[in-house]
């Protein structure tokens, strides 16, 4: 339970998990719960204020999704977004009704009275905001008053001053309503007097605190990829439990180049009290993929053997209760949201079936956290930007960068280029920006000319996407000049690749990884 915080009610929107975001942007704690929640539940979070999201839904269609209308008499500060405002708007005595034309897109709002979320606007500003509904409110609730409208919407924020319920036609939480920080702002700080007391620093020694509470004597274990979420993890328990967590880090021989050494080298520095075993098991990976090509049969080969491998060395380690996974806020939203339970697997975090196997309870440090918060609070542990700001690594490794048959020659030449990549777009100040960039390598040969020799070697498509998710993506218009350095730079400096391609496909269709 964290005092003061806000609780989001979900009806389905695509932008409920932003509204936390930038409510912890804000620096207030900020959970989502499904728009059933009952309401006792409710009450025994003791929200400082409640947000109710967007949906894709219309109230007054039959299945619509609604809330108990004691809600408002909770006497808790009620922000409605878009189909939250609906809601409010009926349940409270007013009209909605379906609009003239479904509205999408920028409009803009004036603000009529500086009060509620507009308090830090002075009347008469011209707001730019992104709507998205098919319904109207057409008659205000008894004790409300309009506190903005747009030339096509007369109420795009309303208010009930006394009860301190608001609500708000348009998406305050969106990069397309520029100055929507500063509403949520006013709502949360000028209505609610909710304390800003979600830092770095606090939610990390939350986290710990949970840890050693949870842990109490026991010891842990905790599967080391290199990635951010479980360096993370493992570093914030390392914090709570000292010497009694041990870290399992296998070397799949499917890693970047100096990746295991990377890793190796900085929680040997940066956690002292960590038990680090570190496995090579790379023949073991490469042996058992030699001759194999389809990349389903890869993953599930390397996935198998992965799970082996760490069993094999959890065993070693005598009397480890605890298994501590990376798991991000996101992932438990996905299991709890109104659309009900999804089977969501990192695949890469998930030891599949250890837990039961081997009687582990799970210890999550990171549940409560989005990717950037971990992120903060590995920066708080003192991890150094190398893990830090990493990108998105998958857990088959470059395996499936590999088109075709795995070979340690293979490996080799994509490891040099894929080097290459990471530095230049370091370099071009790009790394953090993209959501990936990487090289694959292509069993497809062509010929080329190096001096006065013809080559007869295979291609090298790079691939840099942006996404905020990973489950679309768009191709990054990368420098030309940043593509021509990689493209002489891997010709030239990576025997076995004589041709380079820049892969210009988007997610949908394409996917992101090329196997
Ligand atoms: P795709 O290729 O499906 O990738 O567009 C979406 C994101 O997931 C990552 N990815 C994986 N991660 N195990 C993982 O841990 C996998 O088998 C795997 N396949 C894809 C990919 O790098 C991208 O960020």
């Amino acid at each position: 339970m964290h005092s003061g915080q806000v609780t989001v009610l979900d009806f389905g929107s695509q932008y409920t998990q932003l509204i936390a975001r930038r409510i912890r942007e804000l620096g207030v704690y900020c959970e989502i719960h499904p728009y059933s929640l009952p309401l006792p539940a409710l009450r025994d979070l003791s929200p400082s204020a409640i947000v109710l999201s967007g949906g894709p839904a219309s109230v007054y269609a039959d299945d619509a999704p609604t809330v108990d209308p004691a809600l408002f008499d909770l006497g808790i500060p009620i922000l409605g977004i878009c189909y939250g405002l609906q809601l409010t708007a009926q349940l409270l005595g007013g009209r909605v009704e379906p609009a003239d034309a479904r509205e999408y897109g920028p409009a803009t709002v004036t603000v009529e009275a500086s009060l509620g979320p507009f308090s830090d606007l002075a009347v008469g500003t011209e707001l730019g905001v992104w709507m998205s509904h098919g319904d109207r409110i057409a008659a205000l609730p008894p004790g409300f008053v309009s506190l903005g409208s747009s030339p096509s919407t007369s109420f795009c924020a309303v208010g009930d001053l006394r009860r301190r319920v608001f609500g708000l036609q348009f998406h305050p939480e969106v990069a397309h309503t520029p100055r929507g920080k500063e509403v949520l702002s006013a709502f949360l700080f000028g209505v609610a007097k909710v304390p800003a007391s979600w830092t770095p620093t606090s939610f990390t020694e939350a986290a710990i605190a949970h840890v050693q509470a949870q842990v109490g004597d026991a010891r842990a274990i905790c599967g080391l990829s290199g990635g951010v979420d479980s360096s993370v993890a493992a570093a914030l328990c390392e914090r709570a439990i000292g010497e009694r967590l041990t870290c399992i880090f296998v070397d799949n021989g499917l890693l970047r180049l100096g990746e295991a050494e990377t890793v190796a080298r900085v929680f040997r520095e940066k956690t002292p009290h960590l038990t680090l075993v570190a496995v090579d098991a790379s023949e073991r990976f490469l042996g058992a993929l030699a001759g194999v090509t389809d990349p389903e049969r890869k993953r599930k080969i390397i996935g198998g053997i992965f799970i082996e491998v760490f069993e094999e060395e959890a065993r070693k380690i005598e009397g480890a209760q605890f298994l501590v996974q990376g798991t991000l806020y996101p992932d438990v939203i996905e299991s709890v949201s109104h659309k009900g339970p999804s089977a969501v697997i990192k695949s890469h975090h998930n030891v599949g079936g250890l837990p039961e196997r081997m009687h582990l309870s799970l210890v999550e440090p990171l549940r409560e956290m989005f990717k950037d918060e971990a992120r903060a609070a590995g920066r708080t542990l003192g991890l150094p930007e190398e893990l830090i700001a990493r990108q998105p690594f998958p857990g088959p490794g470059l395996a499936i960068r590999l088109l075709g048959e795995v070979t340690a020659s293979r490996l080799a030449t994509l490891r040099a280029a894929d080097a290459i990549v990471t530095e230049e777009v370091r370099r071009a100040g790009l790394e953090r920006l993209l959501w990936q960039s990487f090289c694959v390598l292509l069993p497809v040969r062509s010929v080329g000319v190096m001096g006065d020799l013809r080559t007869y070697e295979e291609t090298c498509a790079i691939r840099a996407v942006t996404s905020t998710d990973g489950m679309t993506a768009e191709w990054a218009e990368l420098p030309y000049p940043l593509l021509r350095t990689l493209s002489s730079r891997i010709i030239n400096e990576v025997p076995g690749i004589n041709r380079v391609v820049y892969d210009v496909s988007s997610k949908p269709p394409s996917t992101i990884e090329w196997e």
